[in-house]
């Protein structure tokens, strides 16, 4: 049986209450906590860096924290996370010189390794790393921003995403980011994604545990 996994986007959160959201976020049921960064360099937006993560371990945050690095160059930046309590650290492939050096040194520094793939990027980019890779995310968005609507093709990529993952025998999730919602989660998750990224979907409702409690029954009806 799969577990599921949704993690909120705090790019969405009240971050003047970054603390209390997180805590609010975990308290309505989220398994982990998204955390986006971004360097307007890779992508034209600017958002949080290894201090915040540090700050939120230090307020007293447990929960895993799934940090989605949307920032050019990629490897340098990898330890400080580390340091600051990540526990997943992904990267996009078109961002790093030597992609096979990023996960590894992603793994060495204690986290789990994520490959992050753009709408347009393929997925033939997993062929020789599938072994150290923990964590497949496809964007279902341009990264940048949150609130954008789901490109609809990445259905099909997360059916081929789960083919792959499943024929390779590892231990990997299958993460879905951008413009997921109540009333597409159940198709995303029928097309094999086991974690889900929602920012503006949770953070932008008024009730967090509603709007998890939703999600979850939606995943359950189209998963069976
Ligand atoms: C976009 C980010 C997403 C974003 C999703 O570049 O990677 O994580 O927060 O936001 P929503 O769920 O609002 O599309
Ligand atoms: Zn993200």
């Amino acid at each position: 049986m799969t577990d599921f996994w949704i993690a909120p986007s705090i790019l969405s959160a009240d971050f003047a209450r970054l603390g209390e959201e997180v805590d609010a976020v975990i308290d309505a049921g989220a398994d982990l906590i998204h955390f986006d960064v971004m360097d307007n360099h890779y992508v034209p937006n600017l958002t949080i860096g290894p201090l915040v993560a540090e700050a939120l371990r230090k307020y007293g945050v447990e929960a895993p924290l799934d940090v989605h690095l949307m920032v050019k160059p990629v490897d340098r930046i990898i330890g400080d996370f580390a340091e600051a309590g990540a526990s997943y650290v992904s990267f996009h492939p078109e961002a790093s010189e030597h992609v096979d050096r990023s996960l590894q040194l992603i793994r060495d520094s204690g986290c789990k390794s994520g490959l992050v793939f753009n709408p347009a990027t393929p997925l033939s980019w997993l062929e020789h790393v599938l072994d150290k890779v923990d964590l497949v995310l496809l964007m279902s968005v341009n990264p940048g921003f949150g609130g954008q609507s789901f490109i609809e093709s990445t259905i099909t990529k997360l059916e081929t995403a789960r083919q792959l993952i499943d024929a390779s025998g590892y231990t990997i999730r299958l993460e879905v980011d951008g413009g997921v919602k109540v009333d597409n989660i159940g198709r995303i998750a029928a097309a094999g994604a086991d974690t889900f990224v929602a920012g503006s979907a949770i953070f932008g409702s008024d009730d967090y545990r509603a709007t998890i409690a939703e999600m979850r029954r939606e995943i359950a009806s189209a998963t069976g």
